[in-house]
C-alpha cells in the first residue's frame, strides 16, 4: 500500500478495510471500504486531514505510509477533523498521545465531541466557514457543510492546488487497486458506480437537502481534485462525482421514473405467486425492474435500489396481525432514509386475519407515497387476484410514465 501523490507535498495515505465487518455496524461491505487520510506539506507546516479508526490495522497502515514519505505523527502541526464520526477520528487519542503539541482544527460543534469521544480538550481550535490556516505556500480554507454527514461536518479546500478534502461527501464503498479516477479499469468502474450509489443511499440519503445546499456552497471554489475520505480521488473529472451526488440528492423527492424495485417476501410462497406476472407487465411497459428477496438480501442493497426507483412493488404476508417482520424492517429503513414520493403497490396473503395493510398505510402517508392499489387475499391467489395485480401494475407503470412527462 503506497501513498498517492495528488500535488507537490499533498498525499493520500489510506487503509483498505476488508469485508469481515459491517460499516457503522449495519451495512455489509462485500467489496470492503477505504478510509483515506491526507497530508498537506507547506513550506512551514504540515497538516494531516482526517484520521482513521484502528480497524484491521488501519492506523499502522497509515503510519507506515507516513514513514515512507519521511514523516511521523510527531511531525504534524495541524490535525484537521472535517467530521467527528469515529471512522475518521477513532485513532485520535492515540495520535494525541504520540503528538501532544499539534493543534486540532474542527468546527465549533465538533469541539465538545472531541472531548466526549476522546477526552481531548487541549490544543483544540474551532474554525468557521472562510477561516484559513497558512502552511507556507499552501492554505487550508474551511467551509462548514453541516449534516454531510453529521451536524459538525466541514470541508477543507487548498486553493493553491485546487483540492477539496470533502470527507464523507463524494465517497464510495469498495476498495480499488487504483487510487485515481483516470487510472480505473472498466471492472473498477463497474464496481465504483453502484458502490457510490449504495454508499450514498445507506449513509447520506437522509441528509439530501444538506447535500444540495453543500454543493451550492462549493460553487465558489475552483475545484480540480475531489479527495473524499472513502473511495477514490477524482482528478480527471471531479465534476462527475459532484454531479452523481447532485442527482442522488434530487432522488429523495424526484426519483428516476424508468426504474421499479420489487421487494418480495413470503412465508409459504403465496405472497410471491403473482410477482412473475407483475414483473412481466412492468417489463412490457419498458421499465427497468430490480428484484430483492427479503430477508435473504440485506436492507443495504434494497435501500440502494429503492433510492434509484420511481416505484416500489411490495409483496409481504400478514404475520401475527401485522406486516411480515423482515419487510417491516425494510420499510423502517426506507422511512428513516426518506425514500419519499414513490408510486407503490402491495400484494400479500393472510391466513386467518389480515393486518399488514393497517401497518403499511401510515408509512405510505408518512413518505407521501402514492399507493396505486393493494391486492390482498386469504391463502393462495385466485385468477381474479392475478387480474387485479396485473391491472394495478399496469396503472403503476402508466402513472410513472405520466410523472416523467410532468
Ligand atoms: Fe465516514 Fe460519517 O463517517
Amino acid at each position: 500500500m503506497k501513498p498517492n501523490k495528488l500535488a507537490e507535498g499533498v498525499y493520500r495515505i489510506y487503509a483498505d478495510i476488508g469485508n469481515r465487518d459491517l460499516f457503522e455496524g449495519i451495512w455489509p461491505l462485500p467489496h470492503g471500504v477505504n478510509i483515506n487520510s491526507y497530508i498537506v506539506q507547506g513550506e512551514d507546516k504540515l497538516a494531516f486531514i482526517d484520521l482513521v479508526k484502528d480497524w484491521e490495522g488501519a492506523l499502522e497502515k497509515v503510519n507506515s505510509q507516513l514513514a515512507s514519505l519521511g514523516y511521523s505523527f510527531n511531525d504534524v502541526d495541524y490535525l484537521v477533523l472535517n467530521h467527528m464520526e469515529p471512522d475518521h477520528t477513532g485513532a485520535l487519542a492515540d495520535m494525541v498521545a504520540r503528538n501532544p503539541h499539534m493543534e486540532i482544527l474542527c468546527t465549533k460543534k465538533a469541539v465538545p465531541l472531541v472531548s466526549s469521544f476522546y477526552n481531548v480538550e487541549k490544543n483544540v481550535r474551532a474554525v468557521s466557514s472562510g477561516d484559513t490556516v497558512d502552511l507556507g505556500g499552501k492554505t487550508l480554507v474551511f467551509t462548514e457543510t453541516p449534516n454531510i454527514h453529521w451536524p459538525e461536518t466541514m470541508m477543507t479546500f487548498v486553493p493553491e492546488d485546487h483540492i477539496l478534502f470533502s470527507c464523507d461527501a463524494f465517497g464510495s464503498f469498495g476498495t480499488y487497486e487504483h487510487g485515481f479516477d483516470d487510472e480505473l479499469t472498466q471492472k473498477e468502474w463497474d464496481l465504483l458506480i453502484p458502490e457510490t450509489q449504495r454508499y450514498y443511499a445507506n449513509i447520506v440519503s437522509s441528509f439530501s437537502q444538506f447535500v444540495t445546499r453543500g454543493i451550492e456552497k462549493l460553487s465558489g471554489f475552483d475545484i480540480k481534485i475531489v479527495a473524499p475520505s472513502h473511495g477514490i480521488v477524482w482528478r480527471e473529472n471531479p465534476q462527475k462525482v459532484i454531479d452523481l451526488y447532485s442527482s442522488y440528492a434530487q432522488w429523495m423527492n424526484n426519483p428516476p421514473s424508468d426504474t421499479v424495485t420489487i421487494i418480495y417476501s413470503s412465508m409459504y410462497g403465496n405472497s410471491i405467486k403473482l410477482i412473475p406476472a407483475i414483473k412481466k407487465v412492468l417489463e412490457e411497459e419498458g421499465l427497468n425492474v430490480l428484484m430483492h428477496e427479503v430477508p435473504k438480501e440485506h436492507s443495504s442493497f434494497v435501500l440502494s435500489s429503492a433510492w434509484g426507483s420511481g416505484a416500489l412493488v411490495m409483496a409481504m404476508p400478514t404475520y401475527e396481525y401485522r406486516m411480515f417482520p423482515p419487510m417491516y424492517h425494510i420499510l423502517d429503513i426506507l422511512e428513516r432514509s426518506h425514500v419519499n414520493r414513490r408510486k407503490v403497490m402491495r400484494i400479500g396473503s393472510y391466513g386467518w386475519s389480515g393486518g399488514a395493510q393497517k401497518q403499511f398505510d401510515p408509512i405510505v402517508a408518512s413518505l407521501k407515497w402514492e399507493c396505486l392499489g393493494t391486492v390482498e387475499y386469504q391463502g393462495a391467489p385466485f385468477e381474479e387476484d392475478e387480474h387485479k395485480a396485473v391491472e394495478t401494475a399496469r396503472a403503476l407503470a402508466l402513472s410513472l410514465k405520466e410523472s416523467e412527462n410532468q
